[in-house]
């Protein structure tokens, strides 16, 4: 079970208003999802990382944000053993990039998962006729098809089309679970259990969270919201796992996303200790002092646990609120945990900041300008 260091004030009339209201919500499916996961899209997804398995050595997953940041954060934390090794694409327009992953995958037989809710998203795209090309060129049009997993959505949208009209096999974003929202989802539970993360762990993980961790996420959204308020408007996530860095990019996606709105919201940034004590440590501890610290304390070795507990001596010494989180396993279960305490802690800040979690108006004035220049 995740546990909190710390006791906030809560207001349980409003907590139970916004809870509500997150149930509510047209994107607030993901709040029930552990608990009630189909088991036949779950037999699906792993009838199809099996095959993927026996016939790839490469998987490339295709996606951007949300459609990505997840299962990666997952796959490079664990390290699971997996026969396939996973490679991302699309996640910039970058050329270089791009063609790195082309040729790593080189002569070795592989398959494609392009995820995009929208099915419309430029960067995905792209890397998307670029491995199909591929993928073509070496199988021919039938294979080629068959070796193509599109997670989108369930009617609509460029990818969705393409899929029906090639026979891709496809997997679907529920309407109601916006891309940050969705590891737990197709968009995440494929390309995690062909890189051999237990899926069903992590799911139960997560189903225990949607009991366990309300009182803890709630308390911590409470807190962030006071210190908000007392100018700390700067969040850095720190843990004191390497393998972590993705998790705590997925958290600055999940936070920045759905709180950075109408000129309000507190700015996510992370650091991975002790790397980082010799960098941003030195901000942390002596610069300016409008950042509080969550330290996402995983169980560790008793050399790296007293580099925890020393990290937190000093940092509230230098003046530093720091929050820990500690999570009980480095391992499916736990993030299955972790992830379900952070997307529920990270909507109800939302909420108590006054902004929309599951919308993200911003993301469109990129594209708006970009959509100029391409003209
Ligand atoms: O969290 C979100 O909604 C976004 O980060 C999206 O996941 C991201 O923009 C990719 O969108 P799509 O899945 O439609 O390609």
């Amino acid at each position: 079970m995740i546990k909190v260091n710390f006791k906030s004030e809560t207001d349980d009339k409003q907590t139970k208003r916004i809870l509500e209201e997150i149930k509510k919500d047209k994107m607030g499916g993901w709040l029930e999802l552990p608990r009630k996961y189909d088991v036949g899209e779950l037999v699906r997804i792993k009838e199809a990382a099996k095959r993927i398995n026996a016939e790839s050595e490469y998987l490339v997953c295709i996606g951007i944000g949300g459609s990505y940041l997840g299962h990666r954060a997952v796959i490079e934390a664990l390290r699971p053993q997996g026969e396939t090794k996973i490679i991302y694409a699309g996640n910039s327009l970058s050329k270089r990039e791009l063609e790195w992953a082309l040729n790593k995958v080189g002569d070795h037989d592989f398959s494609i998962n392009v995820i995009s809710k929208s099915g419309e998203t430029l960067e995905p795209a792209m890397a998307f006729e670029a491995f199909k090309k591929k993928l073509m060129e070496k199988y021919g049009a039938e294979e080629a098809s068959s070796r193509i997993y599109a997670t989108t959505d369930a009617k609509k949208g460029t990818l969705h089309d393409e899929a029906i009209a090639n026979g891709y096999t496809r997997f679907v974003v529920p309407d109601n679970i916006g891309g940050r929202y969705s590891v737990l989802t197709a968009v995440g539970l494929l390309p995690m259990a062909v890189a051999g993360v237990d899926i069903d762990k992590l799911l139960e993980g997560a189903a225990e969270a949607v009991e366990t961790a309300v009182e803890p996420a709630v308390n911590y959204a409470y807190m962030r919201c006071v210190l908000d308020k007392r100018k700390y408007d700067t969040e850095m996530f720190a843990s004191f796992e390497p393998s972590t860095m993705y998790f705590n990019e997925w958290l600055k996606q999940l936070f920045g996303e759905s709180e950075g709105k109408d000129k309000r919201g507190i700015l996510p940034d992370s650091v991975i200790y002790s790397t980082d004590l010799h960098s941003l440590g030195q901000y942390m501890q002596d610069g300016r002092r409008n950042i509080f610290e969550t330290i996402i304390d995983f169980p560790t070795d008793d050399l790296n646990a007293k580099i925890v507990a020393a990290v937190r001596i000093a940092h509230t010494e230098g003046g530093i609120p720091v929050l820990n989180i500690s999570v009980p396993s480095f391992d499916e279960k736990g993030f299955g945990e972790l992830i379900y305490f952070f997307e529920l802690a990270c909507a109800v800040s939302a909420k108590l900041i006054g902004v929309n979690p599951f919308d993200q108006p911003g993301v469109e004035a990129y594209k708006l300008e970009l959509r100029k220049l391409l003209r």
